[in-house]
Formats: structure tokens, sequence, C-alpha cells
């Protein structure tokens, strides 16, 4: 008897955070109070200024019926506004930019608008596991593009095999970079777009984080690179940095066949977001940044909380310059599944394996900075009670 699913998603894993967000609903069941440092989703509310705008498109009817296709002029014009003033890059709103339902969708379809069944794609390793799995569900074949902390976490070309170089049809990168937390100056944009333009290999980079940054870092964009729009595209969020994760509104700009190409798969899957969601983002774009700015500073200040007190327990991870999550050493004697593991069940605390973000995350864990600072001193003071022994430290760049 045919289970009426296809081979392909049976051989899918379920998404990470649905399997942990499970576990979470059983513990809390039997009464525990659990600190989720896991899933990367902001506490802090949206800016008021945002739901303003949304409120008062709620009150006209014209925004009831479909969006273009392509997402509401407003919005994509003031993607290209943002782009000039953050990276004086120009783009063309109509043919350069496309609203997304949140970024996420647009990565999983970017994919088959870019690869055939069988094609290769070089997935950082370790990385956002949507790369690998969208990779998957569209019959490409993954290629781990190993990132090591020695090297910053910055992909190391020339120690790819030439067999490799020749059968990569695409590559995503993603600075700052979930989960290893690690950025780049845009001289490490120039060099992938040289290896790419050699290879003839496609380029996506996510800067779902581009605007979660520290101490005057500003992260770069690809796109800042001569020629980049040859082969590059870019995604950006408003998730993050605006706490829009529950509106789903991103959108992806620079090369305008591949945005065709995307605009073609999504014309036929769905209709774009809902007209008033995608006025309040452009809203939010059009901003002078001041809310950007203070969610980076409560950021800062939990971050810096949060390494004080894992150096108090013998980890040592280098302060990182964007986005809200560090990325640190398990305790001897540990998996990465273990250790994340015995935190769940003995301090009612939620990390995220490291191994769950490809095989190089194995002996590392990433903590999430989206709970109160009062809930992180809860979570240290009850991971210092465990009495853990570290063995590494990793530099976060
Ligand atoms: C690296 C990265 N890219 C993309 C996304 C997707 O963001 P959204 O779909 O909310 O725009 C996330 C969300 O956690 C992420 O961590």
């Amino acid at each position: 008897m045919s289970s009426f699913v296809s081979k392909r998603v049976q051989g899918l894993p379920p998404y990470l955070f649905s399997v942990i967000d499970e576990k979470k609903k059983r513990l809390q069941e039997k009464g525990v109070d659990v600190i989720d440092l896991g899933i990367g989703a902001p506490d802090l509310p949206t800016p008021d200024f945002i739901v303003d705008r949304l409120s008062k498109e709620l009150n006209d009817p014209s925004n009831f019926k479909y969006s273009g296709y392509s997402g509401c002029q407003e919005f994509r014009e003031a993607v290209a506004d943002f782009y000039k003033r953050q990276y004086d890059v120009e783009l063309d709103p109509n043919t350069e930019v496309l609203t997304l339902i949140g970024s996420k969708e647009g990565i999983a379809h970017a994919i088959p608008a870019m690869i055939d069944p069988g094609d290769a794609v070089l997935i950082p390793d370790p990385g956002y596991p949507v790369y690998r799995t969208a990779t998957y569900l569209a019959g490409g074949d993954c290629i781990d593009l190993p990132l090591d902390s020695n090297d910053g976490y910055r992909p190391n070309f020339s120690r790819l095999s030439q067999t490799i170089c020749e059968k990569a049809k695409l590559m995503f990168l993603n600075y700052p970079g979930n989960p290893t937390a690690a950025t780049v100056e845009l001289d490490v944009f120039e060099e992938a777009v040289a290896f790419a333009k050699k290879h003839q290999i496609g380029v996506i980079h996510d800067s779902a984080y581009g605007l979660v940054t520290f101490d005057q870092f500003h992260a770069p964009s690809i796109l800042q690179v001569k020629n980049a729009k040859e082969l590059a595209i870019e995604f950006g969020s408003l998730s993050k940095s605006f706490n829009m994760t529950g509106w789903r509104i991103g959108y992806v700009v620079g090369n305008s066949k591949i945005i065709r190409a995307l605009s073609n798969i999504k014309s036929n899957i769905d209709t774009s977001q809902f007209l008033p969601i995608q006025k309040a983002a452009a809203e939010a774009l059009k901003s002078d940044y001041k809310t950007v700015e203070q969610n980076n500073s409560i950021y800062n200040e939990r971050l810096e909380k949060m390494l004080d007190a894992l150096k108090g327990i013998g980890v040592n991870v280098e302060k990182p310059r964007g986005s809200f999550f560090i990325w640190a050493p398990v305790p001897k004697g540990f998996t990465s599944q273990q250790f994340a593991e015995k935190l769940l069940e003995e301090a009612g605390v939620i990390i995220t394996p490291g191994n769950s973000f490809g095989p190089s995350g194995e002996g590392y864990f990433r903590i999430s900075l989206s709970v109160p600072t009062n809930r992180l001193d809860e979570a240290v003071r009850r991971i210092k009670s465990l009495n853990l022994e570290v063995t590494k430290n990793v530099p976060n760049h």
C-alpha cells in the first residue's frame, strides 16, 4: 500500500526546531520551567511605528486584493533605497528586487530556480540547515564547504578539489553567520566572487543578520563587490532587525536573470505577501534605524553578560561582531547532542547542538540571545550548577 508520501520527503529529516519544540512542550507539560536559548527568534516587540502603519493600511480595503507577483512597488523601492543608503549599491526596484514571504521561503525557491536535479551546491558547514534540506528537495547534490574556526569560519577555496570546483553550480555564503556568528570584511566577498566567476558558480549570500551588528561594525553586502551582480543574489529579512519574524517578510536583490527565474517559480506558487505587511515593512526600511540600534544595544548587553558567564565556567569565546548567537565548544566527554540533552534534562535549558548545522558543527553548541537578561542569568546559574569542564577555545570573528 502506498504511503502517498514521496520518497524525497520520506528522506527529509524533520525540521530541527520543530523537534526541539516538541521536547520543550513535553517538559513544560511536566511543569519544568524551560529556558529556550535554542531558536533565533527575537523576543523583543516589533517597533510601534511599523505596527501603526500596518493598522492604517488595514483600514484601506484596496489593500485586500492580491499584491503584484513581485511585491508592491513601495516595498521594492524601499529595499532599493536601503541598499543605496546602507551600501551605496544601486538597484533597479523593478528588475533587481523581489518581495519574499520571509527569506526562508525565498532561499528554498531560489535553489530550483538556479540548479537542475543532480547539480552540486556548496553548502557552508556548519550552516543554516535550510540550505541543505532545500537543496536536497530540489534534487541537488550537497557538497560541504567547510568553515574552520582557524580561518575565522571564512571559506578556504584553496582547499576545494578541482573536481568539486568543476562540479559546483551554486554556492551559499552567510555573514554574519548562523550558527558561527562569524563576520567578514568585503575582501572575503571579493575572493568569493572571483572564485565563483572563474568556475562559473552562482552565489547566494544570505544577509538575514546584516543589520544585527555590534561595536560600530557594519556588515558589508556582497553586491558592493564590483561585478557581483553578474552571478550573485543576496537575501535580506526584516525578521531579526525589526523583530518581525511572524510577519513573514523579506527580499532578494541582485542578478536580474536569477531574480526573474525565482519570480517565475514564485508566481506559479504564491502571490506575494499581504499588502499591508509589505507597506509596513517599507516603513521600517525607510526609517532612521534608531530601533535597530536600540535592539543591537540590548543584544550587545546580553552578549557581554553571557560571554562573561561562559568564561566563568571555562568557555572562552571571543566576542562576535554580529548576529545574536554564541558558538562555543561543548565540555569534555560530551558530543553536541549529549550536551544539549544534559542541559535540557538536568537544567531545563535549551541550546542547539552544533552537529545539527552540519558535520563540522560536532563538538560545539549554539546559544541564541533571544531571551531577557534575567532569564539569561537564570540559565547561567543552572548551567554553572552542573559543574562542567571545558576543553578547547573557539575564536569568533
Ligand atoms: C541564516 C538565516 N537565514 C534566513 C533565515 C530565515 O529568516 P526569515 O525567513 O524569517 O526571513 C534565518 C532564520 O532563522 C536564518 O538564521
